[in-house]
């Protein structure tokens, strides 16, 4: 049984993002929570052909990698009623079939006591996808990523509304890796204008 079957058996699901899901859901939800799951860092090791890259030259976006005493913010979102089999069918393609990711089941615990840890779906990429890209310097990935685009857009476009979402929602965690990586693509970008 796929981790989705289980938790949709429960008529209310949450639904973990951490990469562009968080600025950009587009599916019905019921509410939204910002928050962390823990044991886990985000890292733009996943390589993605369709939506931020082609198969020529794959876009950076991020998955999870387990890790113990690391964290990763983001947002859930609880889908209810006939969102549960609506939202997975279109996360189904959108993340598996387009994006290469696979489903896991991790703890979320929503941001300032709003409410208990909650069992959330959630979509990641792991290194024996074929796409897989893994580890690189904050330097080598930018150049990666100013150089992509794909059927969804620039794969700037996507490290830069996910670094704005950490500044604007969770101020106060320093996620080193993502500003690494912006401020190695910003200082590319200003090479080029
Ligand atoms: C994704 O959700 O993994 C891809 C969508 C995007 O890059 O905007």
């Amino acid at each position: 049984m796929k981790p989705q079957d289980v938790l949709a058996g429960r008529g209310s699901l949450w639904i973990f993002g951490y990469g562009s899901l968080v600025w950009k859901p587009d599916f019905k939800y019921r509410r939204s929570e910002v928050g962390h799951v823990k044991g886990y860092k985000r890292r733009f090791w996943h390589g993605d052909n369709f939506h931020r890259g082609d198969d020529d030259l794959p876009g950076r976006v991020v998955t999870l990698i387990e890790e113990r005493d690391q964290c990763t913010w983001g947002v859930a979102f609880e889908v209810t009623g006939a969102q549960v089999a609506e939202s997975l069918k279109y996360l189904d393609v959108r993340e598996a079939v387009r994006g290469g990711y696979v489903t896991k089941v991790v703890e979320f615990h929503p941001r300032g006591g709003h409410g208990p840890p909650v069992p959330a779906l959630v979509y990641i990429a792991t290194p024996d996808n074929p796409t897989y890209l893994g580890p690189a310097s904050p330097d080598d990935i930018a150049a990666r990523i100013v150089a992509c685009r794909g059927k969804t857009g620039h794969n700037v476009e996507y490290l830069l509304r996910l670094a704005e979402f950490m500044r604007a929602s969770c101020p106060e965690v320093d996620d080193a890796h993502l500003f690494s990586i912006e401020v190695a693509a910003l200082a590319r970008l200003s090479v080029l204008l």
